[in-house]
């Protein structure tokens, strides 16, 4: 690996543990002012001293976030779908460029892959396209397995095995196209079965808001599989009191605690 992308990796992925904590900031970028982030600046204030990198898109980050004191960047650089037309959200397009992410003192840039839907080979090549122009640069590439609502049809009981075939395929494909670390969801039973079939280090996503207690259960779940992080988004800033809850997180991501422990950490921080 070349000096420049051993040295950014190592920014996001602590080489002391071995894992981060990353914080999930990119939801605008289709959904709009999303509940928790309609003041993304104001949002973030306070976790970032307790994430290891923050993934905004461009405008987040160059509007809300002082540069003088932000964390490592993962650039959120695909996009150009919106909540509006949800039967395409699949049709995505890079909406960055490389140097561009470099202009922005980035260490990683971001792009989601569709597998399975109509567009799945456009945003597959969007992935290796840009994976072939940030590593030019030595940025690190994370590749996105975007589910979008078909996550709610998967998420059933009595599906986790074919969920699970489906997040191993994807992230198995984002790192065969050139991504450095591979996000993907919880599965439930079969998670280890993603983290087997995948050659580059998996960061979980968090998915819709849940209670507290079940969102650290999973992640330490996550991470008992072989998961090397998160990068969660909805779950922390949704949180009743986000501070608390993404150093909850971070006790079960570099401290392995177990999710009681981080559960009454949670609240004792949080009052
Ligand atoms: C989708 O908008 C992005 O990939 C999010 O960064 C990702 O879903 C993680 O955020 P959350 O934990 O809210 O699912």
């Amino acid at each position: 690996m070349q000096w420049g992308l051993e040295s950014r990796l190592a920014q996001i992925i602590k080489p002391d543990t071995n894992r981060t904590v990353m914080l999930a900031i990119d939801h605008g970028y289709f959904q709009g002012p999303t509940t928790g982030l309609e003041e993304p600046g104001k949002t973030v204030e306070a976790l970032l001293p307790y994430c290891d990198a923050l993934s905004p898109t461009k405008g987040i980050l160059q509007y809300c976030i002082d540069p003088r004191t932000a964390p490592p960047i993962i650039l959120r650089v695909s996009g150009g779908n919106s909540m509006a037309r949800r039967e395409e959200l699949d049709d995505e397009i890079l909406t960055c460029t490389a140097e561009e992410a470099v202009r922005l003192n980035a260490v990683g840039v971001s792009v989601s892959i569709y597998v399975g839907t109509e567009h799945q080979r456009q945003t597959i090549q969007n992935l290796a396209r840009m994976a072939d122009e940030a590593h030019k640069y030595g940025l690190v590439v994370l590749g996105i397995s975007a589910v979008g609502t078909s996550l709610d049809e998967l998420r059933q009981p009595g599906k986790e095995e074919e969920l699970a075939r489906y997040l191993a395929l994807a992230s198995r494909i984002a790192a065969e196209h050139g991504a450095d670390i591979s996000k993907t969801y919880y599965v439930p039973g079969h998670f280890d079965k993603v983290v087997g079939g995948c050659p580059v280090p998996i960061v979980l996503a968090g998915g819709k808001k849940v209670p507290e207690r079940e969102a650290l259960q999973f992640t330490s779940n996550a991470i008992r599989d072989g998961a090397s992080g998160v990068d969660m988004g909805r779950n922390i800033f949704q949180s009743e009191a986000p501070a608390a809850m993404i150093q909850a997180v971070r006790s079960i991501v570099h401290e392995g605690k177990s999710p009681d422990e981080a559960y009454a950490l949670y609240e004792e921080l949080g009052g």
